[in-house]
Parts: structure tokens; sequence; C-alpha cells
């Protein structure tokens, strides 16, 4: 199978020197991309700056942007058979950028900040995949709701959620617990290890692209 897997956050510059970004360590679409290579899969790991090495049998493309992640992902869904959304892709970027380093003057600084493309919402209704498509969802309300509502408006075919408000799993975790949010139901894989979860999500991932071909 050809798998598509986005990772880590992205980086929205301010300026040369500076950028926005969020606490997304990259670890669970690392592991997932990893469970996949091992399990005999064709992977490529679409990902935003981390401190992780690149696992083993693993094509890699590194990315910086939200933009650059579009595009790349773009360039290469048309050929997946399985695409999984694990990065934190900000959800806003700077309007314009500066070319030179902003000097400090005034005792406040105002930025512009503009939406920056919705790379798994593009998915189906841009790049035309007709894949098993998996999103993942953080939340720190109503986690199914928001995750099922995530769901339908993505054209996904399972949401992976999980609880950001829980405190030692999640972003910038070794450990996660997630919700499994499929269209007719939901399914709780409880707290564990993301090395030992990304095995449990690389086989439901399996078995759904099985059930839908
Ligand atoms: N995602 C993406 N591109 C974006 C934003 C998010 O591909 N610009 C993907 C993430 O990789 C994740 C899923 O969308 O798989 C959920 O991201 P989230 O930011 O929670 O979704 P939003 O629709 O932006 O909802 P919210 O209003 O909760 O931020």
């Amino acid at each position: 199978m050809n798998v598509l897997v986005t990772a880590g956050p992205t980086r929205e510059p301010i300026d040369p020197v500076r950028f926005l970004s969020n606490r997304s360590s990259g670890k669970m679409g690392y592991e997932l991309a990893s469970a996949f290579a091992g399990d005999g899969h064709k992977v490529l790991l679409v990902s935003g700056p981390t401190a992780l090495d690149v696992p083993e049998g693993v094509d890699y493309l590194p990315v910086e942007t939200a933009a650059g992640m579009h595009e790349a992902v773009g360039h290469h869904i048309g050929r997946m058979d399985i695409a999984v959304f694990a990065a934190a892709v900000a959800d806003y970027t700077t309007a314009a950028p500066a070319t030179r380093k902003l000097k400090k003057s005034a005792d406040t600084l105002r930025l512009e900040l503009v939406k920056t493309p919705d790379i798994l919402g593009s998915a189906r209704q841009t790049f035309g995949f007709a894949g098993t498509l998996v999103g993942f969802a953080a939340e720190t309300e109503n986690l199914e709701a928001n995750a099922r509502d995530k769901l339908t408006r993505k054209g996904c075919d399972l949401i992976i959620a999980n609880d950001v408000s829980q405190p030692g799993i999640g972003f910038d975790s070794n450990h996660n617990e997630v919700l499994l949010v499929y269209p007719g139901h939901a399914r709780l894989l409880p707290r564990t290890s993301k090395h030992e979860l990304a095995h449990q999500l690389v086989q439901a991932v399996l078995e759904l692209h099985l059930a839908k071909r």
C-alpha cells in the first residue's frame, strides 16, 4: 500500500528570524510512519520541523509552512491508497512576512494573520483523493461531537480524536489515548505509549481500507 503521513508543526514566518508555531513534537506522526513502514508499506512522510530522526525505510519530504505542506501533499496524494493527516498545521499565517528583521520600536506590535489552506479539507475537494482518508482532531471539549463534525466536513473515513485538556497525553508527550470516530460508531483506544498506539492505529486504518474496497 502507498501511504502518505503528514506530521509535526508548521512554521509561519514573521520575519527572516522569527516564526509562529505550536507545541507539536511530531511523535505520533513519526511513530505512525514507522509502523506503516515496518508493516511493509511504502510511506511518504511530509513533515514540518521536528527534533526527531526520520524513521527507517520511510521517504521523507521536509516542509516549513502550511502552504508548503499543502503544495507537497497536493503533488503526491494522487498516487496514495491511504492518507493520514497527523500534522498540527497552523490555522493562520502572517499576511505579509517582513523581508528584513523587525526592529524594536513601538510598545505594541500588531500582526495581521490570514487563514492557511485546510490541507485535510482539500484532500477530497481540491485534490480529488478517493483513497482512505484519516484525520486527527485535538479537542478540549465535546470530543466525539467535534470529531464527528470534522469527519463529515472534511470527507474523512476516520478521525483519530484526542482530548488535549487531559494532562500527560497528546501534545509533546510520549503517551496518548484516542477515540476512533467512524461515520457509524466510535471506539476508545485507552492510554498507552505513542509507539504501541501507532501499531493499533495502523491495524485499524488497514481494516478500514480493506472494508472500504
Ligand atoms: N489540518 C490540515 N490543514 C490545516 C488545519 C488542519 O490538514 N490547515 C488537519 C490536521 O492535520 C488534522 C485535522 O485537520 O488532521 C484537524 O485539525 P483541526 O485544526 O483540529 O481542524 P479544524 O477544522 O481547523 O478545526 P478547529 O476549529 O477545531 O481548529
